[in-house]
């Protein structure tokens, strides 16, 4: 019993001073870093820093918090240091003036995983690839004049969709209306991103739905990266079953975009197509200190943030502009009496 005892008080010390040490390191970490004074903020707690504060709510926790520190604050989000900006101009100075320093998306252990190491548009560093994969998902895709080329297409599928609408309310049938809503926009883009219509044999719609989840998901790996290999959420298996799913469809996709191109099937090329063609080649030619290879997990990564990208939002936005709509009866008459 007393060497138990002992034991105890032998590891309660030892823990005692490790915790007393990481917290005088990392008050200091706060206060310099490259012998620069960060901004202020909330004491961080050793391991944890500042998580603790953040609450259910964290964007109230953060006013609150700024309402002491100022509107530009420094806290410690696991062992990741962070700036809080909680007023307009000081987010004009991070999102304007200095917007090449803080242009980059944080790193996280989902997207490392999803999109083969981070190369597609939504979490490459900012620099030379993100602007030449930007300008070529701009110019192949959201430009006003491909936005135009599509218009027949959404035409269609609205006119359908209108049509199917029209035929349930005539019979008194209920209609999930957000159902059909990302029915339309996965209708939409395979037709524009992949050049085809949707069938029964790819299904990316649970897969894009469940990356969206742990991409929003907390992830203890990604403020506490030295526990990563532990991974105490058992994260890891979910974030490869999206992957594998994912690659299957993108793999199957490109197949058969290049055994259309070698039976010379094509009418018109479609975005997957026109990223197909810069596969081997080197991204900016002219640029020998950039010469950066594009090779498929490049075009994959592409094509799956633009489908990622595409999907919700767009949902969303019409599922927000229906229910606006309803909310507000002068605007539904209107409607009524232009359609
Ligand atoms: C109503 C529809 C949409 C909304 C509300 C929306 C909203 C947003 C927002 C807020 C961002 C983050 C911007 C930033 O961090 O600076 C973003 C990024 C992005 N969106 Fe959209 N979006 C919509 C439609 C689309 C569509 C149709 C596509 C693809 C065809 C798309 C693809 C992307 C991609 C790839 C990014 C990441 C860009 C980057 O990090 O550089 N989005 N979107």
């Amino acid at each position: 019993m007393a060497s138990s005892i002992s034991t105890y008080a032998l590891l309660l010390t030892f823990f005692t001073t490790l915790i007393s040490f990481f917290f005088i390191t990392s008050r200091s970490k706060q206060k310099f870093k490259n012998g620069k004074k960060l901004p202020p903020g909330p004491r961080p707690l050793p391991i944890i820093g500042n998580l603790h504060m953040l609450g259910q709510l964290p964007h109230r926790s953060l006013s609150n918090l700024a309402k002491k520190y100022g509107s530009i604050m420094s806290i410690r989000l696991g062992n990741v240091p962070t700036i809080v900006v909680s007023s307009p101009e000081a987010a004009e100075l991070f999102l304007k003036i200095h917007d090449g320093v803080f242009a980059s998306r944080p790193k996280i252990q989902f997207s490392d995983y999803v999109s083969y190491g981070n190369k597609g548009l939504g979490f490459a560093p900012y620099g030379s690839y993100w602007r030449t994969v930007r300008k070529w998902c701009t110019l192949e895709l959201l430009s006003s004049s491909k936005v135009e080329l599509f218009e027949p297409i959404r035409r269609r599928e609205v006119e359908s969709l209108v049509d199917q609408i029209k035929r349930a309310a005539a019979s008194g049938q209920v209609v999930d209306l957000s159902a059909k809503a990302l029915e339309l926009m996965e209708n939409f883009m395979y037709r524009m991103i992949i050049g085809r219509s949707k069938d029964d044999k790819f299904d990316l719609k649970p897969l894009i739905q469940e990356s969206l989840r742990l991409t929003g998901h907390f992830n203890i790996s990604d403020y506490v990266p030295f526990l990563a290999p532990l991974d105490l959420q058992g994260l890891i298996p979910q974030f490869e079953a999206i992957r594998e799913g994912c690659d299957n469809f993108l793999e199957e996709i490109i197949d058969e975009h290049q055994q259309d191109k070698h039976k010379g099937q094509k009418k018109h090329r479609d975005f997957v197509d026109v990223m197909l063609s810069h596969l081997d080649q080197p991204m900016n030619p002219n640029d020998e200190s950039e010469l950066h290879i594009i090779d498929p997990t490049n075009i994959k990564a592409i094509i799956l943030d633009m489908i990622t990208g595409a999907l919700d939002t767009s949902t969303v936005a019409i599922e927000w502009a229906f229910s606006e709509i309803l909310k507000h009866p002068r605007v539904k008459t209107r409607f009524s009496k232009k359609s």
